[in-house]
């Protein structure tokens, strides 16, 4: 079985639950797609095997091949404007009838009106934008372009954090479960540990984690970059405005790029287009991706200062879908249905109501420790006793199985966080919904 420290990214596939899971809440049909599906993809933590087979995504919801229906508070963190949204269903079939791929040497004007878009929404001189297919390779662009612009190659991040899956994103992730196995990872990387805001007891380690960058940084001459995500989208750890107005100060003193990773919650999940604008301050390079491609398309992008478009005579980001009319139109169709519905707005009236919602069940529900949200990403974090540090593991995946049997699919992050990320279209009924299963679940806990 897959240890605890497998865990920090989300919930794990081979457990009693889950086998639990399986032999009470699948039928026949499913079971069978769930073997072919084992016996033909490469297992791996966190995905193959299994535990539902889906036929629609609609909305806020994804269904499965029997009609039952997920609330989906997961997402991939893809679906800022719901699954399968109509307009862009609509824009990207004229698409594909249209310019459906765009070869190399060649641009297109839809292309052009995306970057365009995505330059026009950032501060200051952040204006040059780099289209990619996946998170994963817009941090490996961020990476060789700050080495490019400051000549040295090492690079500060967070131990638990995630920039994605490939080799250069993992030798900058802090998660166990994408290195083990895997050997020598790229050179030059500082991990610092991050600053977490809770641990079972209210332990504020901001300061030291700023007095640790700075040594690093002043220690370190060859460090060209500090990576991290502005807001830690797994178990949704939020830092202070103060944090990052001095990390920032930092970067400026030592001449170090600020590389903020937003991929997850960008484009309105935490009530702003990007997380930076709560802090005040500004990335040199900023990664987006997933909802990016309105949950249908893989699109993702860099966009940093227009100073740094000195490497014209290097590939920092050579992807075959490099400038994908697909991709542009999904992106630009997104900026545009966020803008349109009022979704910023939208989503800070959630804020509201969900921080009012969560009080109440910290309150009625004693295993629940601390809540942080932003927007609508909500970690709830499970604790043995609120004044331990003890992590209630097991009860936060009986409680996730208990809500996927009622409808509601999200992930536990770190062992004991469940991670609430829903459509930011959702409505207020379907809001309501999910946290009564969410309370019917966590009652059910007591009772076992
Ligand atoms: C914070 C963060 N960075 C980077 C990535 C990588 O994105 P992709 O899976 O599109 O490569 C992810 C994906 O989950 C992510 O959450």
């Amino acid at each position: 079985m897959q240890s605890d420290n497998k865990r920090t990214e989300g919930d794990i596939n081979d457990t009693p639950a889950r086998e639990k899971w399986l032999n009470n809440e699948v039928g026949d049909a499913t079971k069978k797609l769930l073997d072919k599906d084992a016996r033909f993809f490469l297992h791996q933590a966190l995905s193959t095997p299994c535990l539902d087979v889906l036929k629609g995504c609609e909305g806020p919801y994804v269904e499965n091949i029997s009609g039952k229906k997920y609330l989906d508070f997961h997402g991939n963190n893809v679906h800022q404007i719901g699954f399968g949204h109509p307009k862009l269903v609509q824009r990207l079939s004229e698409q594909m009838q249209t310019l459906s791929f765009s070869t190399r040497r060649y641009t297109n004007e839809v292309a052009i009106n995306f970057a365009e878009k995505l330059a026009s929404l950032m501060p200051s001189d952040l204006n040059r934008v780099l289209l990619t297919p996946n998170g994963s390779s817009s941090i490996g662009i961020a990476l060789k372009l700050a080495r490019a612009v400051t000549g040295k190659y090492k690079v500060v991040s967070f131990w638990d954090s995630f920039h994605g899956a490939s080799l250069d994103a993992i030798s900058v992730g802090g998660e166990s479960v994408f290195r083990e196995h895997i050997g020598p990872l790229m050179p030059g990387v500082e991990r610092i540990p991050p600053p977490i805001t809770y641990r079972g007891i209210f332990e504020d380690n901001e300061s030291k984690c700023l007095e640790y960058l700075e040594y690093v940084f002043s220690k370190e001459l060859d460090i060209g970059a500090f990576l991290a995500e502005t807001v830690r989208n797994t178990d949704v750890q939020i830092p202070s405005k103060s944090f990052w107005k001095e990390a920032r100060k930092l970067c400026d003193t030592y001449g170090i790029l600020l590389i903020l990773d937003e991929i997850p919650i960008a484009l309105g999940r935490t009530g702003k287009m990007f997380a930076f604008e709560h802090y005040d301050i500004e990335p040199d390079i900023l990664c987006l991706g997933k909802g990016l491609g309105g949950g249908i398309i893989p699109q993702a992008a860099i966009i940093t200062r227009d100073g740094y478009n000195r490497f014209g005579d290097i590939s920092l980001g050579h992807y075959t879908h490099e400038k994908s009319p697909l991709g542009s139109m999904a992106g630009l169709t997104t900026l545009e249905i966020l803008e349109e519905e009022n979704i910023l707005e939208k989503v800070k009236n959630d804020e509201s109501f969900i921080c009012e919602a969560m009080s109440e069940l910290q309150h009625k529900h004693k295993i629940i420790g601390d809540v942080r949200g932003l927007g609508l990403l909500w970690g709830v974090e499970l604790v043995k006793d609120r004044n331990s540090k003890e992590k209630a593991v097991q009860a936060a995946e009986k409680i996730m199985y208990e809500c996927l049997k009622n409808g509601l699919s999200f992930k536990v992050s770190a062992g004991n966080v469940l991670q609430l990320a829903p459509a930011l279209i959702i409505s207020r009924h379907d809001l309501n919904k999910a946290l009564q299963i969410l309370d019917g679940a966590l009652s059910s806990i007591k009772t076992d």
